[in-house]
């Protein structure tokens, strides 16, 4: 399986949580890396970000001082687009919105060489349609990694209708090159693992609003009985309500509303109120300082007293 030489500079175009991780991935793997975002300055916060995470890998003795100052070296913050003319493959981490992919692939496209893989980090968007009205739609695919990318060793390459088989097997040996374990699939809403997540959340949401358990028990049995590492409550309070919830849209309207996927209820209202999760102190629980975290309802069943006495009239209740 062909993997881009690793003296071929990589690309990431938004260095928000994930253009981060994907970045230290390349870079650690050898690759010179070039950073670009939108909001000026943001590039060389994110390069400050990754050298200060590639110190506590030196920190842990998981990487030698020389690697990283070797690494450190090859990382070059992006003052504009244009700057990435010479690489070989862009990975997008922009905001999760068909519009902006679209044109920036589409300015991408005049900057960058016609074999330049061009590559997006989409969780939920259909890969046929950010690359759709691309020149060259051949070299386009899917490189989805997983939050956070430095740790988790899957990645989808998700081939579209117009990605080219030796351009998705160069998408998939760099991935394994990096050290992952991607796996090739094909364009599918969701992909694999956010298609068979969502009847997760959805059936966990669901016992929640038929008021079967509550968030603690039902995160608890996931995790005890279940063998996962994170109930579904817990998970989505990490991931974002909102971030979450959009995923979940996505994938709902692009199976043409199929109830398998439809959203939640009570996951609508959190986000409505703001309470997306760990980034905002709150979702399903409560994540501020000296906040207590409810338990499991392990205990059985009380029975039921044999009577009750009842102090006082019934007060509003006759008639
Ligand atoms: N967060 C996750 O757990 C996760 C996991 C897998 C995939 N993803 C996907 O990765 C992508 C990025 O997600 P994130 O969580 O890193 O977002 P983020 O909000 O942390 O970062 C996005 C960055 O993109 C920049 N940006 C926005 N528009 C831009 C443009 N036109 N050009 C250049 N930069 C631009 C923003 O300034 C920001 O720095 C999304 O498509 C998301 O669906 C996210």
């Amino acid at each position: 399986m062909t993997a881009l030489d690793l003296s071929s500079p990589v690309a990431v175009v938004g260095t928000g949580t994930m253009g981060q991780g994907i970045a230290q991935v390349a870079l650690v793997a050898g690759h010179p890396v070039r950073l670009y975002d939108a909001v000026p300055g943001r590039a060389r916060e994110a390069a400050d970000a990754i050298g200060a995470r590639l110190d506590r890998l030196v920190a842990k003795e998981r990487l030698t001082a020389a690697d990283r100052d070797a690494a450190r070296a090859r990382l070059l913050p992006a003052g504009e687009l244009s700057d990435l003319a010479d690489c070989a493959l862009v990975v997008e981490a922009v905001l999760e919105r068909l519009d902006v992919k679209q044109e920036l692939f589409g300015a991408l496209e005049k900057i960058v060489s016609d074999d330049c893989l061009l590559a997006t980090n989409t969780s939920s968007l259909s890969v046929t349609a950010i690359g759709g009205a691309l020149r060259v739609p051949g070299r386009f695919v899917g490189l989805h990694f997983f939050n956070p990318a430095p740790l988790l060793p899957l990645v989808e390459v998700v081939s579209g209708f117009a990605t080219d088989a030796d351009c998705a097997a160069r998408a998939y040996g760099t991935a394994r090159a990096w050290g992952k374990s991607p796996v090739a699939c094909a364009d599918t809403p969701g992909f694999i693992v956010n298609r068979i997540a969502r009847p997760f959340y959805a059936e966990a949401f669901a016992v929640y609003e038929a008021r079967g358990a509550d968030p603690a028990t039902v995160d608890a049995v996931l995790r005890e009985s279940g063998g996962f590492r994170m109930g579904a409550f817990e998970l989505t309070d990490l991931i974002g309500q909102d971030v979450n919830e959009s995923v979940t849209h996505s994938v709902w309207q692009s199976f043409f509303h199929d109830v398998r996927f439809t959203p939640s209820l009570a996951q609508r209202r959190l986000v409505e109120s703001g309470r997306l999760g760990r980034k905002s102190g709150r979702g399903w629980y409560d994540h501020r300082d000296g906040a207590e975290r409810p338990a499991p309802h392990t205990a059985g069943p009380e029975p039921a007293p044999a009577y009750v006495v009842a102090d006082g009239g019934p007060g509003p209740a006759s008639d």
